[in-house]
């Protein structure tokens, strides 16, 4: 049985102050944005200067809004999620109720929050949008719950950092639109129940092991986002080249879309930095030579690799014989945290083929030996300065 179904009940209920009375036009409670989400914008644990960081800074907050699609018919790519989305959003609509609570995992920029502002817009239902590390108290939880009136999608991007007893919380209220508060303290203390109004929340998240079980089973839909091809990352690629006024050809976009890790938040902000050289150095046309040189002056390569991703294999490579060699070990012979590792760094270079995650460690792969120039066990020779 999971461990978390045997928390003691009351625990469960009754451990919500109470929250501040609903006022249709209140500002948002602790913890909501007002207005577009990036939430993540301000957890991102890597370095700022990262150009193939998935994780927005604040440099993308603007553009990245403008060119986030609105609808299903503008997303592309994760062709199997938009089908399924549009059956279940049409068959919510049909019915007149909300759509069932919605899961989104994978990794970051990949398009969840976008997802879900699309949802919002194709069932015409306002969203109210917040992260797990940003909403701190039960308080904060409930006065966003009970605020919920008129909005129809509660967003809670990094779903995995809301605190075990929230998560409580929050499954009472998906699953019976209701919530115990407490009123009063000590013996005197008795629970109100609080109906809630109907609502969907869309949940997102890059680790979804770290959900409980009770949290997990109570989205009705659940999708996981996957890296985009490099063909669809090209469509991306001029698309948001004809939203920006970018001249970009097939070529160039391609050879954007090569290196832009699977990813459209980094393909989009890839194809702006060409820009910016393009236009400075060049006749601002983006064809395939010109690309290619940018983002060799950009220090990406053509798998979309930068020096961080170059230091994990080396590491694994000239430390640890090629591994395997545990996540900590690798955190620490790098001086950066675990977490950045494993949530933005593994699975793109997992994907491309150059680790292995195996029960007893990580292993770099004879491709990744190969691209390193590096025959394994072979050169003593360093390939990077
Ligand atoms: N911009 C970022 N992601 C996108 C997508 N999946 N489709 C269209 N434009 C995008």
């Amino acid at each position: 049985m999971d461990e978390h179904q045997e928390r003691p009940r009351a625990r469960r209920r009754g451990q919500v102050p109470p929250p501040r009375a609903p006022r249709p036009q209140a500002p948002p409670p602790p913890g909501v944005a007002r207005t577009d989400p990036s939430p993540d914008a301000q957890e991102g644990v890597p370095p700022p200067d990262r150009l193939l960081d998935p994780v927005p800074g604040p440099e993308d907050c603007g553009e990245e809004v403008r060119l986030r699609p609105r609808t299903l018919a503008q997303y592309i790519g994760q062709e199997r999620m938009k089908a399924n989305l549009r059956v279940f959003i049409k068959a919510a609509r049909d019915r007149k109720e909300p759509l069932d609570h919605v899961l989104l995992y994978g990794p970051p920029g990949l398009g969840k929050t976008t997802v879900a502002h699309i949802l919002s817009h194709e069932m015409k239902a306002s969203i109210r949008a917040t992260s797990g590390p940003a909403i701190e108290r039960a308080g904060d939880l409930a006065a966003i719950l009970t605020n919920l009136e008129g909005v129809g999608i509660l967003f809670i991007d990094e779903i995995h950092r809301l605190q075990p007893a929230l998560e409580e919380i929050l499954y009472q209220a998906m699953e019976d639109f209701q919530i115990d508060i407490v009123i009063g303290q000590g013996p005197t203390a008795r629970t109100v129940k609080i109906d809630l109004p109907r609502f969907t929340l869309i949940g997102a998240t890059t680790r979804i092991g770290l959900l409980t079980g009770p949290l997990r089973d109570r989205f009705g839909i659940v999708h996981h986002l996957d890296f985009y091809p490099v063909p669809d990352l090209v469509q991306i690629i001029r698309r948001s080249a004809r939203i920006l006024g970018i001249d970009v050809d097939q070529d160039g976009a391609e050879e954007v879309g090569r290196r832009a890790r699977g990813t459209p938040r980094i393909a989009n902000r890839l194809l702006r930095r060409v820009r910016d050289f393009a236009q400075v150095e060049a006749d601002g046309r983006i064809g395939g030579p010109i690309a290619e040189r940018y983002l060799e002056r950009l220090e990406v390569d053509r798998f979309g690799l930068d020096r961080l991703d170059r230091k994990i294999l080396l590491t694994i490579h000239e430390k640890f014989d090629d591994g395997p060699v545990g996540v900590n070990t690798i955190a620490a012979a790098l001086g950066e945290e675990r977490d950045t590792i494993e949530e933005i760094y593994e699975p793109y270079l997992m994907q491309i083929g150059f680790l292995d995650r195996t029960s007893r460690g990580r292993r770099i792969t004879a491709r990744a030996l190969e691209h390193l120039r590096l025959a394994r066990h072979g050169s003593q020779g360093r390939l990077w300065e």
